[in-house]
């Protein structure tokens, strides 16, 4: 199917245990390339929606879509291909902070393999090359041995790109990824995303908190209130006003952070 969305989600509500509803009625279509920022208040259901579509919590109705594919019903082994196709970028970049940056960076492969092989640390030559690869593209290639705790929180948030990059999905979803960054690094880290929207194609799917980084690498934007969809327009058509009124009418751009 040629026009078939990369990521479709039809009359999706999630309503958690304890009866907070966390995203209403949700329909939205999503194109291979597109790079889509989503803002949203604190509480706006922003990463719930990201959760959702990688299926790390189950919705309550409705259905979801991967290139054309079920997640929502999918099951073992269907589960996981489709899972290998969909990559995450952390507020808390979720390095295993005792292993080296190459070690971080293969993780991207082990969906590659059987399970066995990964235990015993068989990564092959290929998938270091590849991994390796990465890290050149994030200007990382020099720190390949160094712990990843040693690395500043821009330069870890840069090997968590690198990791999705050699994992290699069609879908990277990413919640917060520059809130525990100074303004310059974070515009760093956005740079290396829209990186591998425009030169690898893939799709990005991103919560952000700050308007200014929004309108600068957003091609489309998507504003949640309450769980459901209260904006969708492009970048370049969307007007101050709208995020005036998704943050409340209020004028401060960095405005989600203060409820955390
Ligand atoms: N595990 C959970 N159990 C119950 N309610 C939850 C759970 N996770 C989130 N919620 C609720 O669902 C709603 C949406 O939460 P969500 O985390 O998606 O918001 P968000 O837009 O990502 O906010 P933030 O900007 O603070 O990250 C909130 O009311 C939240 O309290
Ligand atoms: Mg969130």
């Amino acid at each position: 199917m040629a026009n078939q969305p990369m990521i479709q989600l039809k009359d999706v509500t999630k309503v958690y245990d304890n009866g907070t509803v966390g995203l209403k009625d949700i329909n939205l279509e999503i194109d291979k390339g597109e790079f889509v920022v989503v803002v949203g208040l604190s509480g706006a259901g922003k990463s719930t929606l990201l959760r959702s579509i990688n299926r790390l919590q189950d919705i309550s109705e409705g259905d979801i879509l991967i290139d054309g594919k079920s997640i929502t019903k999918a099951k073992g082994k269907d589960l996981r291909l489709i899972r290998r196709d969909i990559g995450m970028i952390f507020q808390s970049f979720n390095l295993v902070k005792r292993s080296s940056v190459l070690r971080n960076v293969l993780t991207g492969r082990v969906a590659y393999y059987p399970t066995w092989k990964t235990t015993f640390n068989l990564f092959s030559k290929e998938d270091k090359q590849k991994a390796y690869e990465a890290l050149q593209r994030v200007d990382l290639a020099d720190k390949v041995y160094t712990r990843a705790d040693q690395l500043s929180g821009g330069q870890q948030q840069r090997v968590a790109i690198a990791r999705v990059l050699t994992q290699n999905p069609k879908i990277i979803l990413a919640d917060e990824p520059t809130a525990s960054l100074d303004p310059q690094t974070s515009r760093r880290v956005m740079h290396d995303l829209k990186m591998l929207n425009e030169e690898y194609g893939m799709t990005v799917l991103a919560n952000l908190h700050s308007v200014e980084l929004a309108r600068e690498f957003g091609d489309r934007v998507i504003g949640v209130r309450a769980g459901q969809i209260v904006y969708d327009g492009k970048m370049s058509e969307t007007p101050q006003s709208v995020f005036d009124d998704i943050y409340g009418g209020k004028k401060d751009v960095e405005m989600g952070a203060e409820n955390e």
